[in-house]
């Protein structure tokens, strides 16, 4: 169980829901809405069915917000984009495993470009991919949709998964080992946020939770401060 659930809650709007014609302003407008991380979702047309934004969005963006940007790659293969992103300002950036050849050597290659490096672990996928990488993980995103799009039902199974890895996370912790963030991804919202903060999570992307809201009369901030009382609940 995760000891301080909301302390530490970090909100992560994936401006895959945001309006693409004004992204600058979009990713400004979340930030001063109180956002902790810009969410950047880059899907390939090959890992997952959907085709969204690269580097060159990442590098536009980068000098409209302080905030980290947290880069979930989609994509397969991974390693070359890896230099390019970190070049273009990301803070963060996790991949899946299963788009890796060598996933330990694309962990390194995160880190020495100078970013916090993660494993995003699909609905079906095992926990076992973990195993023999606990040193080289700054992150860990589980999804909880199948990945490819936004505005999706959050899959419940995701609870019990998120328990487990957060015993594993503290157990690594006790033993001497690095903090590591725990991220979710798909579906979260107001009236689910509490369940998964309380299983273990600490980091939270909302998409469309939050760019459903019209940003005009403060609707960002007020569907944040709606997701920060209701984890808190
Ligand atoms: C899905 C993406 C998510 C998505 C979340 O593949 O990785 O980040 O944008 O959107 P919501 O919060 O709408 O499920
Ligand atoms: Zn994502």
């Amino acid at each position: 169980m995760n000891p301080t659930p909301t302390a530490t809650l970090r909100l992560a709007p994936s401006i895959l829901s945001a309006d693409f014609a004004r992204l600058g302003e979009e990713v400004r407008a979340i930030q001063a809405a109180g956002a902790d991380l810009v969410h950047f979702d880059v899907m390939d047309n090959h890992y997952v069915p959907n085709l969204t934004i690269g580097p060159l969005v990442c590098e536009a963006i980068r000098p409209h917000v302080t905030i980290p940007i947290d880069v979930h790659l989609m994509v397969e293969p991974v390693d070359s984009l890896i230099p390019l992103f970190a070049k273009a300002g990301a803070n963060l950036i996790t991949f899946h495993p299963e788009a890796s050849r060598h996933v330990d050597r694309t962990l390194s290659l995160i880190r020495e470009h100078g970013c916090k490096a993660g494993l995003v672990l699909n609905p079906a996928t095992s926990l076992e991919w973990l195993d023999h990488i606990w040193s080289k993980l700054d992150i860990i995103l589980l999804m909880s949709v199948n990945p490819g799009f936004g505005g999706q039902k959050f899959i419940p199974a995701t609870l019990a998964k998120l328990r487990t890895v957060r015993q594993r996370i503290e157990a690594h912790r006790v033993s001497g080992g690095q903090d590591i963030w725990l991220e979710v991804d798909g579906g979260v919202k107001a009236d689910n946020i509490h369940e998964i903060v309380m299983a273990g999570a600490d980091t939270c992307v909302a998409g469309s939770a939050v760019f459903s809201a019209p940003d005009a009369d403060g609707g960002y901030r007020t569907v944040m401060q709606a997701l920060r009382q209701a984890a808190a609940r």
